[in-house]
């Protein structure tokens, strides 16, 4: 049965505390998260013929989830909306024109909603969920047919839920780039033990591709060597971890670089870089302060190597990366605390402190199998 209503999570722009960039805490805090509210009873729109109604069964957070709220990143200005950029749930119902999903199929959400194939648009930035569209934080939701993807058989909605921007962004770096696809015996280097860099391990290694992984924490670095990753670098205790990183491929250098700090990291990447090896430039979770690297276009022009900027990713290469992992046996790696769907605010609070490893999901409704 259709239900009438939803229960969700709203962000309320502009209500922030603060516009100034936050320590990391020792403990959880999820003060600066007042502008995220729940809201019961919102209804449900009718579908139109193209759109299908999900119940969500799971999401998992990005770091542009709280840095949307905690107002340092460019979202567009809006009253108010639903957070979070990937979610995966069942169809419970269709429209009268839909052929891609039935009822009862498990799907995961596509954050770029109208990225379907090829090279990205700056227009599409107006289908990214989480900001211009609503996101999947509620119990209900509705998305045209194109705007989800079949779950891999293997997956749980739980691990699902980790896929659509992370996975997707990761496959993006490593496989996007045509002529410059991740080959067996080629070196990647990824930064950080977040979302994307685990998922770029593991599509590496599966992809024949030998990986050394950076962390801040050696207790996270004992756990990736777990996924069979070839080295690991303390990036706070080795101030060198870019040239670090050439060492240790015997000074061939890295293929492909998954750059996750930008303007704090950047710098490093291209001490491991190999000449006409690609810096895939993902994040910017070294840029607190918004400071700028002036020394950036001497080194972009003195490398000889390709700056890729990524924006997640289309609806294709998502299916692929979905066949890609069901094909070699990966399973996303979820944090071992998920979160209740009543827990949203502690579990944005939790993926500031960097405490998590692999995704952190809020269990949106309990019947996942
Ligand atoms: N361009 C795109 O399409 C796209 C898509 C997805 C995400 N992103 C961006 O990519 C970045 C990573 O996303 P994510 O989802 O993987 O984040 P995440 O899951 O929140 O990852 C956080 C981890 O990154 C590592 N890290 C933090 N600061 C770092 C630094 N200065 N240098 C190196 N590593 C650092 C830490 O690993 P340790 O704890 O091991 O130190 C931290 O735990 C974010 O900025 C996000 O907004 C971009």
């Amino acid at each position: 049965m259709i239900p009438p209503t939803t229960a969700q999570w709203i962000i309320e722009c502009g209500n922030a505390k603060t516009k100034q960039p936050q320590p990391h805490r020792a403990t959880l805090n999820t003060s600066t998260f007042d502008s995220l509210k729940l809201q019961k009873d919102v209804a449900i729109p009718p579908l139109q013929p193209n759109e299908c109604l999900i119940k969500v069964l799971a999401v998992s957070l990005n770091y542009r989830d709280i840095a949307i709220p905690l107002e340092k990143f460019p979202s567009p200005a809006r009253s108010s909306y639903v957070p979070t950029s990937d979610g995966a749930g069942i169809v419970v119902a269709v429209g009268d024109q839909v052929t891609l999903h039935r009822v009862g199929d498990k799907v995961c959400t596509l954050f770029t909603q109208h990225h379907q194939k090829g090279l990205f648009k700056i227009a599409m930035k107006k289908s990214f969920l989480g900001s211009n569209v609503g996101g999947p934080l509620r119990q209900y939701a509705v998305y045209t047919e194109t705007g989800l993807v079949q779950v891999p058989q293997s997956m749980s909605l739980i691990e699902a839920s980790t896929l659509p921007c992370a996975a997707l962004t990761a496959w993006n770096a490593l496989f996007g780039l045509e002529g410059r696809k991740v080959s067996p015996g080629d070196w990647v280097l990824a930064q950080g033990t977040g979302g994307v860099s685990l998922f770029a391990a593991q599509l590496a290694l599966a992809a024949g591709a030998k990986v050394i992984q950076t962390t801040s924490s050696d207790f996270k670095g004992e756990k990736v060597k777990t996924l069979g990753v070839h080295h690991i670098i303390n990036y706070k205790t080795d101030a060198s971890w870019g040239a670090t990183a050439k060492t240790l491929t015997g000074d061939e250098g890295i293929a492909h670089v998954i750059d996750v700090g930008g303007e704090e990291t950047i710098t490093q990447s291209f001490a491991a870089v190999k000449e006409e090896g690609v810096i895939s430039v993902v994040g910017f979770l070294g840029n607190p302060d918004g400071q700028s690297n002036p020394d950036l276009f001497g080194k972009i022009f003195g490398q000889v190597a390709i700056v890729r900027g990524i924006d997640i990713g289309s609806r294709e290469q998502f299916v692929a990366v979905c066949k890609f992992m069901e094909r070699h046996g990966n399973r996303p790696i979820v944090d071992e605390r998920v979160f209740g769907f009543e827990e949203a605010k502690e579990a944005f609070g939790y993926l500031r402190e960097q405490r998590f490893m692999g995704k952190v999901v809020i269990r949106v409704a309990d019947d996942d199998n």
